[in-house]
């Protein structure tokens, strides 16, 4: 298995290129099953999880052409109504299927994803809004099987304002009948990615980027080409990396808008973060300050780089507690970090870390995506040699990690 060695010490200056969106691409792929034709992708990273939805579309039917970062698909053949366990339990965007199959087939089955490394995730809140606009939902043998005789549009709150359930309803109601409110919904920028891919479909997806969503149901979408979003979590890694390192890092393509949270807490941080005309530069200088941190859904604090920010503090001056309430379990990193030589305790959804003067390297082991770029950041500044196990995490999320790092100075390598 892969590892990647990381020697601590080095200053990151440069440029680098931020790649598209993961998060953005997984439905975006998903939404291809709603139209007949090709549609084009411009900008998909280069990731596992990308091959992941693409083996998925095949299996139910789709043609899928792949061209370094264009990717092609052609759902006119749609005909399987099946996520089977073994694509699901790779990925759990997979899920990303319910909503399109729901609405093309009328019938979808698809293995329960179940809990990962950071949380049990549920999926009740995708169920019952598919159950509001029609559909009967069972469960079976580790399935939840979906049909509908016909969608019609309704008024759905949900409870808590979930990404991918957004998502799965976004695509459902837009063919359903009638009009479609979605109440209390996730606010991300990849939500407004998908709307507008929606909308240049033919789709009638009204106030993506606020709460309240409108969808008014159309008989049919047509193929387009889109280019995906740039990926704010890659570039918050790597804006965080440039202020841990007392670097100087123009992040390309990064879009301030994308990120105000963590460019708000990298400037309380004792960062400078300049907004240029082709990315976000962040330069870095020490003593770093301690920062308090909460993650929240969008616009707040993304809980996909509360791992990466907690590295920023570990060497930061003082105390500072980053309280995690998204996931109920994702401070798994905190252990290896303590490892390296950190000072953080855990209680309940925070964790209290109290600043030290250095890292030091140690083998560590990758646990879940983001939580295996915290520690490629701690590897930045350990003394010594980071070697890290289980790397099939990071390449999940995010592409050419080494070269990228490497490109800015950074000793950062793969080996096989
Ligand atoms: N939740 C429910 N019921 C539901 C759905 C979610 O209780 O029906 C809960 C979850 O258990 C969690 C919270 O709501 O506590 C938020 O989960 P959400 O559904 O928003 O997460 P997701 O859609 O499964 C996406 C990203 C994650 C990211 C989260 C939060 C994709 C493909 N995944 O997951 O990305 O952490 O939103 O922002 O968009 C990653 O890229 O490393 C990653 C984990």
């Amino acid at each position: 298995m892969d590892r990647i060695i990381v020697e601590g010490g080095r200053t990151l200056s440069g440029e680098v290129q931020v790649s598209g969106a993961k998060n953005a691409a997984l439905p975006i792929l998903a939404a291809s099953l709603l139209v007949d034709g090709w549609n084009t992708f411009y900008n998909v990273p280069e990731l596992q999880d990308i091959n992941t939805i693409g083996l998925l579309l095949e299996h139910l039917g789709a043609k899928v052409e792949k061209d370094g970062h264009t990717i092609k698909v052609d759902a006119s053949g749609l005909c399987e109504t099946e996520a089977p366990y073994d694509l699901v339990r790779r990925m759990r965007a997979s899920v990303l299927v319910l909503g399109p199959l729901t609405a093309r087939l009328k019938k979808a089955r698809v293995s329960l994803p179940g809990g990962c490394a950071i949380g049990a995730r549920p999926i009740d809140q995708h169920l019952r809004g598919l159950e509001m606009l029609g559909a009967t939902v069972e469960l079976s043998h580790g399935y939840v099987e979906v049909q509908a005789e016909k969608l019609r549009g309704a008024d759905i709150y949900l409870d808590t304002p979930t990404v991918t359930g957004t998502e799965n309803l976004m695509m459902a109601a837009c063919l359903a009948e009638g009009v479609t409110i979605l109440r209390n919904v996730a606010r991300e920028p990849e939500i407004v990615a998908l709307a507008d891919l929606l909308n240049r479909m033919g789709g009638k997806v009204e106030g993506a980027g606020s709460p309240v969503l409108t969808i008014t149901g159309v008989e049919a979408l047509n193929p387009v080409e889109f280019s995906i979003i740039p990926d704010r979590i890659e570039a918050g890694t790597f804006m965080v990396a440039a202020a841990l390192t007392e670097g100087n890092v123009l992040v390309k393509d990064a879009v301030p808008a994308h990120l105000q949270a963590l460019i708000s807490k990298l400037r309380l941080a004792g960062a400078t973060v300049t907004e240029e005309h082709n990315g976000i530069r962040v330069q870095g200088k020490r003593p770093i300050c301690s920062v308090d941190v909460k993650t929240l859904p969008h616009p707040g604090f993304p809980t996909d780089m509360q791992a990466q920010f907690m590295v920023l503090m570990t060497t930061a001056k003082g105390l500072s507690v980053i309280a995690e309430t998204i996931f109920e379990n994702r401070f798994i990193h905190v252990s290896e970090l303590v490892r390296m030589g950190a000072n953080i305790s855990i209680s309940q959804n925070s964790a209290v870390i109290r600043g030290v003067k250095h890292l030091s390297a140690a083998p560590v082991m990758a646990t879940d995506l983001r939580a295996s770029a915290s520690l490629i950041l701690a590897g930045l500044i350990a003394q010594g040699s980071t070697e890290i196990h289980r790397v099939y995490h990071i390449d999940r999320g995010y592409e050419s990690i080494e070269q990228k790092f490497s490109q800015l100075g950074a000793a950062v390598r793969r080996v096989k």
